[in-house]
């Protein structure tokens, strides 16, 4: 990485299509290359980007690793739009001195109260109802039609107890549920009483879960967390919910478990290779299935691009915070 030269001025590049406001904001101290389309790069584009500007603003389906920053003798900062930041290599972004920053906090209960929706659109069968209404199916009201399974009383499992888990748990007191996660480590017993919420081990948290809610990071270690084996030892009835991230979750196995009678139902933000969604996923009716849209309200929208905003001024050495971006992922950088 090169040392910020206050005198040059800086180019920044925002790779997707962003709130016209915060693109204003960057242009107040940047020459901001914005982009008006939202496409896949290759590679090799992202490569060519990169090698161009001094810092830039990325969206989750911008991968960044050791081959994309070969040769970028440039840039010193990535802002990243979203709290997860499996996008990133951050260890390859340390060796290049680049500083990394996410979006955390302001997207919390947005995504708390989305996983919510999937929860109860998938034990209700909201969706698949509502299907086969529009489909002019409805002729009168059949008493012991579209059956589904209760929310409230039942036993809510949180897989991963981050923010964003604690958030769903805090939710859960309303529909009267005894919640129990499993983490890397227990909560702190404050924070634990907050969400009324009990640690169990993994096999406990899958065996006694009547809805299991998925909001753990995407990493190596989770990849098919949920995967054949965890989905047979769920209850028959069971609701899962993934709003984390798409590869968590084993799709394949998922969709034979659904089929097979073996897992009541799922809501999914997220999959395996997203945009593409497994095709036997979209072939079932007891899946609820929505476009990575867990953080997708206006106001939420809005504040994850004005902190990714910030970010990316302050660790460009510009504005109030000059040097101090508000959420660094790899705050060791900025040290050196
Ligand atoms: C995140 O912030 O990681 C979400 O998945 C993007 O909305």
């Amino acid at each position: 990485m090169g040392t910020i030269d206050m005198n040059h001025p800086q180019r920044v590049w925002v790779s997707r299509p962003l709130f016209p406001e915060v693109v204003a904001k960057l242009a107040e101290h940047f020459e901001v290359l914005a982009e008006s389309e939202d496409q896949r790069r290759s590679p090799e584009q992202l490569r060519a980007k990169l090698a161009e500007v001094d810092g830039a603003l990325l969206g989750l389906a911008d991968r960044v690793d050791a081959a994309v920053l070969a040769g970028n003798r440039r840039l010193k900062a990535i802002a990243n739009l979203g709290v997860g930041y499996n996008n990133l290599d951050i260890d390859a972004l340390n060796a290049a001195g680049i500083v990394a920053t996410n979006t955390p906090d302001v997207l919390t209960e947005s995504v708390a109260d989305y996983a919510w929706a999937l929860l109860l659109a998938a034990a209700r069968r909201v969706s698949a109802a509502e299907r086969w209404l529009r489909a002019g199916h409805w002729q009168g009201m059949r008493f012991d039609d579209w059956l589904s399974v209760d929310v409230h009383g039942k036993a809510l499992g949180i897989l991963g107890m981050g923010r964003i888990g604690q958030a769903v748990a805090r939710r859960a007191a309303g529909f009267g549920m005894a919640v129990s996660y499993h983490n890397r480590r227990p909560l702190p017993a404050e924070l634990e009483q907050a969400c009324r919420a009990r640690y169990v081990d993994k096999p406990t948290l899958l065996r006694e879960s009547d809805h299991l809610v998925l909001v753990l990071p995407f990493t190596p270690e989770n990849r098919h967390a949920i995967g054949a084996p965890e989905l047979a030892a769920m209850k028959p009835t069971a609701v899962l919910v993934n709003i984390a991230r798409g590869g968590i979750v084993d799709d394949a196995a998922l969709a034979a478990a659904l089929r097979e009678g073996r897992l009541g139902a799922a809501g999914l933000d997220v999959f395996e290779g997203e945009p593409a969604v497994h095709a036997d996923l979209l072939k079932l009716d007891n899946v609820v299935l929505s476009p990575h849209i867990a953080s997708a309200t206006a106001d939420t929208r809005r504040a994850m691009a004005s902190l990714a905003a910030d970010n990316l001024i302050a660790a460009l050495g510009r504005g109030p915070r000059a040097g101090r971006p508000p959420t660094p992922i790899n705050p060791a950088v900025l040290a050196k």
